[in-house]
């Protein structure tokens, strides 16, 4: 880790304390050293590429919340890293969470819509069968690895459903996911770009021949997030291009699968590793419901977000300049002591909890119920089939900087 001072006087362009294209070697075994570092002595840390990285909670509360000064268009930081019209540049563009008004509330409207209570709640039993059968056929195995045979297999299965992707079409939607968003890391290889960009590519082919379908047998509209996309436009002539049809379809198709996969192997690592805090949570199972948000916090998926500045800001006495990307470090900002008591500690009631893991603002994450459903479910049921599970040697973070997760986590059931 660089060195430190003190807040507020690192300068007029803030300090190069912590290089997001050159991590320090232990940075995904343990970055919360780092983030304590960036939060309380850089807590507007500059970058070599003009960029800046924001950490204090209060700080990201302000810029989620002003969707004026702090847009999310990022057609000027996109073009450059995929090159205009690259299908990288062209799905990244295209998507609403890289969008402000009015392509953004257009397409917010129809899957905020869509994500109703009536069709969450009808969702529910169909998930804990699906985590129960997970269950059973890692129990007949007698060993698992939970990222490929539980904590991935869900939100696939959820997503696909939401969608009404037919079951036996899903097996390359995990990989394309994980390539297309990968590509938001801060540095590429050649190799990562050409495979985000064959991914979004195979996805739009894909894709055809489900929305042709679906446009010729309409799904019931309350609860068919497909069916509402496409006939969005239908009574008002607001409705979407085929582009964006398409795009937001795979938007929608990855936002919830390394972010949800990430949220359940995060928190059985952490139950694991908190081997009272798991018995506290099988004395009172009632807790889960404040300790995913917990689980959420202390490890978020997700942890960089991004916004450009619209005209100078000043944060702590350094000066953003208007047209700057800012990285927003929720992962740091969540265990900012200013916000919460005893940030480190993980308290399976805490409350509130005001964690920033689905943002804030205009752009707070439209599947946020889902994925606490999901996560609810799935570690409740988890736990309570496998009470004495112990993670094995061999689990592997997934190595990305703005998704924390792992990519493997063996398991001994101990059933
Ligand atoms: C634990 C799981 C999840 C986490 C941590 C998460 C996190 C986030 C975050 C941080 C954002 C805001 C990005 C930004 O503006 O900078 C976001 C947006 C979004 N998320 Fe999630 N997400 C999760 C699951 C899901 C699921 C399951 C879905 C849908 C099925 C979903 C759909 C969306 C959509 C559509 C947006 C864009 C919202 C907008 O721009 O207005 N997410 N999510």
């Amino acid at each position: 880790m660089a060195g430190s001072g003190a807040a507020g006087t690192n300068g007029g362009n803030g300090a190069l304390s912590f290089d997001l294209t050159n991590l320090p070697g232990d940075f995904h075994e343990n970055p919360w050293p780092h983030y304590a570092d960036l939060r309380e002595n850089y807590p507007v840390c500059a970058q070599a590429d003009g960029s800046f990285i924001l950490s204090r909670h209060a700080d990201l509360d302000t810029i989620y919340r002003d969707t004026t000064t702090y847009i999310s268009d990022k057609k000027a930081v996109f073009g450059p890293k995929y090159g205009v019209g690259s299908p990288l540049f062209e799905h990244h563009t295209t998507s609403l969470v890289f969008n402000d008004a009015p392509l953004h509330t257009r397409v917010r409207k129809v899957m905020v819509g869509a994500m109703n209570p009536r069709a969450l709640a009808a969702m529910e039993p169909g998930l804990i069968t699906l985590v129960d059968d997970l269950n059973d056929a890692m129990a007949a195995n007698g060993k698992a690895e939970l990222i490929e045979d539980f904590a991935g297999a869900i939100p696939i299965e959820v997503i696909g459903n939401l969608l009404g992707i037919p079951r036996d079409r899903r097996a390359p939607l995990r990989d394309w996911s994980l390539s297309i968003l990968g590509a938001l890391e801060p540095q590429l290889s050649d190799a990562q770009m050409a495979e985000g960009n064959q991914a979004v590519s195979d996805f739009m082919t894909y894709l055809r021949d489900i929305i042709e379908d679906r446009r010729a047998n309409p799904g019931d509209a309350a609860v068919d997030v497909l069916t509402r996309l496409i006939q969005s436009g239908d009574e008002t002539g607001e409705g979407l291009s085929e582009i964006e049809l398409y795009q937001n379809c795979i938007f929608i198709l990855n936002a919830g699968h390394e972010t949800t996969t990430n949220l359940i192997g995060n928190a059985l690592s952490l139950l694991d590793q908190h081997r009272n805090k798991r018995a506290e949570l099988l004395a009172n199972p009632k807790l889960i419901t404040t300790a995913v948000d917990e689980f959420l916090r202390l490890e978020s998926p997700n942890q960089f977000g991004n916004r450009l500045t619209t005209r100078d800001v000043e944060f702590h006495g350094v000066t953003i300049p208007a047209g700057r990307d800012i990285h927003l470090c929720m992962g740091a900002a969540n265990r900012d002591p200013r916000a919460f008591e005893n940030p480190d500690e993980m308290q399976l009631d805490r409350r509130p909890n005001k964690h920033l893991a689905f943002a804030g603002g205009a752009h707070t994450c439209v599947g946020l119920t889902l994925a606490r459903m999901e996560g609810r479910i799935a570690v409740e049921r988890f736990l309570r089939r496998f009470p004495d599970y112990e993670i094995q040697p061999g689990a592997t973070r997934g190595g990305r900087i703005r998704f924390r997760g792992f990519a493997r986590l063996p398991v001994a059931l101990n059933v």
